[in-house]
């Protein structure tokens, strides 16, 4: 049978998740890399700013008003606020939209507004799939426009997924304590990033009110078919890709460990990005960040603790792959009829 690649182009190209996207895209063995933006480096080679792509591609970046509608697929990886009006503009011209911001993750405007701002364009809203395939995998086959789930939402919606679908924790009290890599900040820089500043840091920067507390609570919400309250409290330090959450939450009766595998294994059925990981006698009990580096996967662990009648979740992911780039193709793969993991297959390095 002869495959015909899929056409895609990317905009915002030159930054982070950009560069994480091309790269993979580069590598798909049914994409078509047409077209990449950037502003600031029109005309510059895409090596020169991702030298690891030195010898894979020729491609240069174009301005987005040059850009050609005639593909496949569009991916968005430009900051909230600036995707929405491309989405509105290029949402019907039979390309899918893949979006890696925040503008259309939320359902209600109301809630976007009170995290972001009055949304521009709130009729499309409803248009759009929450990009976690492991929760809309069949939504997600027939979108039009996929709104990627955000790193740190995806590290927190994952892991207590199966818990709160299967009631077996409280909806309330939940609290995620979330480490983070430096390139989750993006590729802009100002003094909170400047290496003097940032190196070897461990820095709690939004202990409360974190924008990704709303799609986490909105997806977890949907799950359990009433409100659940989550605190979320990132923490920067000194890692430059991935994510490490660790969730304590309170059981809701007195489940065993086999309650939770059994829940864990059954939620994720089917799901090849998610691993479950709690060893005993390795030193990779729980899940790290460190061996996911460049990879899709998401690992989960966790431990109940009987005396105080909680649970520790530990969730791993790399947030410019799980947390972005490599969940954006995953979605492309469904929303194509491609296997989900196509040109996503990598078990990453060790050591590292
Ligand atoms: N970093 C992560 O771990 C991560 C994870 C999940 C989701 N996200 C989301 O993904 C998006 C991109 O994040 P990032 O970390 O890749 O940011 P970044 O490194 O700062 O890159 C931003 C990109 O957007 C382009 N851009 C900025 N404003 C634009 C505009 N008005 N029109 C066209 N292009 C514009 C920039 O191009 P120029 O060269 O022209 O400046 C650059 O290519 C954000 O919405 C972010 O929240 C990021």
């Amino acid at each position: 049978m002869l495959i015909v690649a899929k056409k895609i182009s990317i905009i915002g190209a030159s930054g982070y998740t950009g560069g994480e996207l091309l790269r993979w895209a580069l590598m798909h063995p049914e994409m078509e890399v047409f077209q990449i933006t950037s502003e600031r480096f029109a005309g510059q080679s895409a090596y020169k700013l991702n030298p690891n792509l030195r010898g894979f591609t020729t491609l240069a970046f174009s301005p987005v008003k040059q850009l050609s509608t005639d593909v496949d697929a569009i991916f968005i990886c430009t900051p909230h606020k600036t995707a929405a009006p491309y989405v509105a503009q290029f949402l019907e011209t039979g390309a899918k939209i893949i979006d890696l911001s925040a503008d259309f993750r939320l359902k209600n405007k109301d809630t976007y507004a009170k995290y972001y701002a009055v949304h521009p364009h709130p009729e499309l809203l409803e248009k759009a799939v929450y990009g976690i395939p492991e929760l809309h995998r069949e939504e997600i086959k027939n979108a039009k426009l996929v709104a990627c789930a955000g790193c740190l939402a995806t590290s927190v919606i994952l892991p207590l997924a199966p818990l709160i679908k299967n009631k077996l924790i409280l909806p309330e009290g939940i609290i995620a304590d979330s480490k983070i890599g430096s390139s989750a900040g993006g590729a802009g820089f100002d003094i909170s990033t400047h290496h003097p500043e940032r190196s070897g840091t461990v820095r709690s920067y939004k202990p409360s009110g974190h924008r990704h507390t709303a799609e986490i609570e909105q997806e977890l919400s949907a799950l359990a078919l009433s409100q659940v309250s989550v605190g979320l409290t990132p923490h920067g330090i000194e890692m430059v890709r991935g994510i490490l959450s660790t969730v304590h939450a309170r059981l809701s009766g007195k489940a065993a460990d086999i309650d939770l595998w059994k829940a864990y294994r059954s939620f994720f059925a089917g799901s090849p990005f998610v691993r479950l990981v709690k060893d005993q006698n390795t030193l990779y009990r729980y899940p790290e960040p460190k061996p996911l580096v460049g990879t899709n996967f998401a690992d989960i662990g966790w431990e109940i603790d009987p005396e105080k009648g909680r649970v520790i979740v530990m969730s791993a992911i790399d947030n410019l792959v799980k947390g972005s780039g490599g969940q954006a193709i995953q979605c492309f793969n469904l929303m194509n009829g491609l296997d989900e993991k196509t040109g996503l297959w990598h078990p990453g390095f060790h050591p590292l």
